[in-house]
């Protein structure tokens, strides 16, 4: 009598629980974390790690400029998330590149397994110059939530040529009237190089970025150079905190920005967006044997009403969803520049049609709707 009693207690509580935590993702709506507040973790990515999905992202306020940092949630099931705290926070001291007013996006972590060491990179814009500095930057913590310790800044890749750069393109001379834009002479110019040989010294401009770890784990950054004209992706160290050198230009001239890598049976993807600031474009996606290219275009993923907006968002990673064969989530982010705290998260099903990545709008759905 008792055991019964106490078996109806128990599926009683579990059906309360059930209840009480989601099930289901509901792209554009306000998410709230486990405690009751929205969650606040804008332009992010996501690490699989100890069984548990840790979401990271932009802390956003009523400005665009880093006031906290990078924020960390937590979740086993992708739907609750419990907030970790800031992963990495802006510093106070005036000296410091992640002084707090400084532009901190698209912060992403990978693992390092060789250190055992948390790696953070993320688009960091110094305070008070706008988005002229175009620099990435690395953050190193030994837990998942951090803290992050922050390590330094690049414009990565500064005294090397990208693979296929032609001998002739590298000792062009670049005059004024070469940096004036939009004319078919300078397409030609941004073609041939002209912002790779003015950055050759100092290092090429990063600005949108992701990161990606292969199989083998090596690992890449991939962000919008040239003045967003051209994707560059760039290889780490074997630490994961610095460029190797070697990287490889993603439909140069293209102007593509916010780039979501992922791979599928040995082939790898890229989602990417048009340059449109804040405004929503209608997204890109290119598909690729080697990760070093050539890199084939697939066109706009999205598919259905609002595909020229890719449903009011853009793309901020692809996440893979452990444990099930074939299941990508696109996540995107509705950016509110008015207003940037209550930006909206765009997660929704990535599927595959004729070896193509398919974006489909749903109010709601769940991991279960995966076939
Ligand atoms: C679009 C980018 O994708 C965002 O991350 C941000 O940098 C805005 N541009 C700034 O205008």
């Amino acid at each position: 009598m008792k055991n019964k009693k106490n078996i109806l207690f128990y599926l009683l509580l579990m059906s309360v629980l059930s209840w009480m935590n989601a099930q289901e993702f509901h792209p554009g709506e306000i998410w709230k974390d486990t405690q009751g507040n929205p969650i606040n973790a804008h332009g992010g990515g996501i690490l699989f790690q100890n069984n548990t999905y840790y979401w990271y992202g932009e802390h956003k306020d009523k400005t665009n400029d880093a006031r906290i940092g990078v924020t960390c949630y937590s979740s086993r099931d992708l739907y609750n998330w419990k907030y970790e705290g800031v992963a990495l926070a802006v510093s106070n001291d005036p000296g410091s590149e992640i002084v707090s007013g400084c532009i901190i996006e698209r912060p992403k972590v990978i693992y390092n397994k060789k250190n055992k060491e948390y790696i953070m990179w993320f688009h960091l814009e110094l305070k008070d110059q706008g988005y002229k500095a175009a620099k990435t930057a690395v953050a190193v913590s030994k837990t998942p939530a951090g803290p992050f310790v922050y390590v330094k800044s690049y414009n990565p890749d500064a005294g090397h040529w990208p693979l296929g750069f032609k001998e002739e393109w590298k000792h062009k001379e670049i005059t004024e009237g070469d940096l004036k834009g939009w004319t078919p002479e300078w397409e030609k110019e941004v073609q041939e190089g002209l912002y790779i040989r003015r950055d050759f010294k100092n290092g090429q401009m990063a600005r949108d970025m992701t990161l990606f770890v292969d199989d083998n784990g090596k690992a890449y950054h991939i962000h919008s150079s040239e003045e967003n004209m051209t994707l560059h992706i760039s290889e780490l160290t074997d630490d994961y905190k610095g460029f190797t050198g070697k990287y490889a230009l993603i439909a140069p001239g293209g102007q593509n920005e916010a780039p979501a890598l992922f791979k599928k049976d040995g082939m790898y993807y890229l989602i990417t967006s048009g340059c449109t600031s804040w405004d929503p474009n209608a997204a890109r996606s290119f598909r690729a044997k080697s990760i070093w290219g050539p890199w084939e275009s697939l066109g706009n993923p999205a598919i259905g009403e609002d595909a020229e907006t890719t449903f009011h968002s853009q793309s901020t990673f692809v996440l893979p969803v452990h444990g099930k064969k074939d299941a990508f989530i696109f996540m995107a982010d509705r950016w509110r520049p008015k207003n940037p705290i209550d930006g909206r998260y765009i997660w929704l099903p990535l599927e595959f049609q004729n070896g193509r990545p398919v974006i489909r709008w749903k109010d709601h759905w769940s991991l279960k709707d995966f076939k």
